[in-house]
């Protein structure tokens, strides 16, 4: 067999910190090779693009179990949720997630979340400017809380979100974000983990349904309840990624800002433009890098040998923007999914394959929904100017957002 391509240097963590985002893709471009061979804190990692490479990363030759580094697990995910199971353990845990997606529960969600957004209008024209990444956040994690059946005091509010957005995007860069997360994942397990127990005990109620009402009576394959520590992470894996809808919604007003011309088009247009637009900026924006998984057992594919226990990226930004699969990759252009085949490994910000038995993002459904709905609201509920501001975007922060957060000033509502 061939050798594969492989970095030179002997750790490429510190190039893989600095290139951030491009990392996969540079090398892939060096190398003229989808496929290729690096080490990261020290060790061999094979790092794999394109719709190819998704289809094997998301089959059973792959597992989850021992594949992302603890540093991610004691601060973003948490120990014990979803992410880290397979086979029949997953299927039953993500069952129980994705109940939770039904049509009208996404509604009621989208609607909490507008209605939340309409007072905060008002709001925030009384203000001469408001950091936009600052305020969506704040009524994400209100519209979510409400949704889950997690009662959020209002001077509660501030400390949450922050926290909250401290799991995925610590303060600091780069040295205290490990510490600033780790501070808000201890604080946000203990309130979420005190709120399951009183669900069992009876001294909280939340709606049939909810969020947290569903997890705290989850019980396994064998009929046990979830340890307190791993329904409270599963409760955060929703009230988290919720939150983190911010940075896209984000990045949608960053490209309304950008490109004026689709500005104009959504306020009158048909309800699936908003659509296109909405999949061309999770298609274009940075987020997460790359997902991660194990080999289970050593396995050959495209001249490549995959060892057994082998920790592999697949680079879900650069699958995004790969030149084999998106005409002029680079280029914004919410039209190209006007006759997008919807490939379910080509577009793969969330993830890629199927939704209901594999990794993909249980929660892909309500980000596009509330970013649509947050889409609709910007331009066609309010009007706003956005002032000179520093709006760049740096690829070697994970995750990325606009430097100011996106501020918006001269906020008036739109009959
Ligand atoms: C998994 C991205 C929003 C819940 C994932 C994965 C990614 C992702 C990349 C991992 C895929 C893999 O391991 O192969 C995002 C992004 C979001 C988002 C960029 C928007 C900002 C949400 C929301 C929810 C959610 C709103 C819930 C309400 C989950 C869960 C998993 C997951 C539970 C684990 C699935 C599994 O392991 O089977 N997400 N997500 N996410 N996401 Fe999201």
């Amino acid at each position: 067999m061939p050798e594969l391509p492989h970095d030179r240097l002997p750790d490429s963590t510190l190039a893989f910190l600095r290139e951030g985002y491009a990392f996969i893709a540079n090398r892939s471009r060096r190398y003229r090779s989808d496929v290729f061979e690096t080490r990261l804190l020290l060790q061999p990692v094979t790092c794999v693009r394109g719709a190819d490479a998704a289809r094997v990363f998301y089959s059973d030759r792959f597992q989850r179990d021992g594949a992302s580094p603890a540093v991610a697990r004691r601060t973003l995910f948490g120990e014990g949720g979803v992410q880290g199971l397979d086979d029949a353990p997953h299927h039953h845990r993500k069952q129980m997630f994705m109940s939770l997606m039904t049509p009208a529960a996404i509604d009621d969600l989208a609607d909490r979340f507008a209605t939340g957004w309409r007072d905060a209008t008002t709001r925030w024209s009384q203000h001469e400017e408001v950091v936009l990444y600052d305020e969506v956040a704040r009524l994400l994690c209100e519209a979510v809380c409400a949704w889950a059946g997690v009662p959020l005091p209002e001077e509660e509010v501030a400390q949450r979100t922050d926290d909250l957005v401290a799991l995925f995007h610590p303060a600091g860069f780069p040295h205290v974000p490990y510490l600033s997360a780790r501070r808000a994942r201890r604080r946000t397990d203990a309130w979420i983990g005190d709120l399951v127990e009183q669900t069992r005990g009876g001294a909280l109620q939340p709606p049939a349904g909810s969020a947290l009402q569903v997890v705290a009576t989850h019980r396994d394959p064998a009929a046990r309840l979830l340890p307190t520590e791993v329904a409270a992470v599963e409760v955060i894996n929703v009230l988290r990624p919720t939150v983190a809808i911010t940075n896209y919604i984000v990045f949608a007003a960053l490209a309304l800002h950008e490109h004026p011309g689709w500005r104009d088009r959504l306020a009158g247009g048909p309800e699936e433009e908003v659509e296109w637009f909405v999949q061309e900026v999770r298609r274009t924006a940075p987020f997460f890098p790359a997902a991660v998984a194990r080999v289970r057992h050593d396995f050959d594919w495209d001249g490549a040998r995959f060892p057994a226990g082998r920790r592999v990226l697949l680079d879900l930004y650069g699958t995004n923007r790969h030149p084999g699969l998106w005409d002029d990759p680079d280029r914004f252009d919410p039209e190209r999914f006007a006759t997008w085949d919807g490939n379910p490994f080509t577009l793969i910000p969330q993830g890629g394959g199927d939704h209901h038995t594999g990794h993909r993002c249980a929660g892909e459904w309500v980000t596009i929904r509330l970013m649509q709905t947050a889409v609709r609201l910007l331009t066609r509920e309010m009007a706003y100017t956005v002032p000179h501001q520093d709006l760049q975007v740096s690829l070697s922060r994970m995750p990325a957002r606009p430097r100011s957060g996106v501020v918006i000033r001269d906020v008036r509502p739109v009959e």
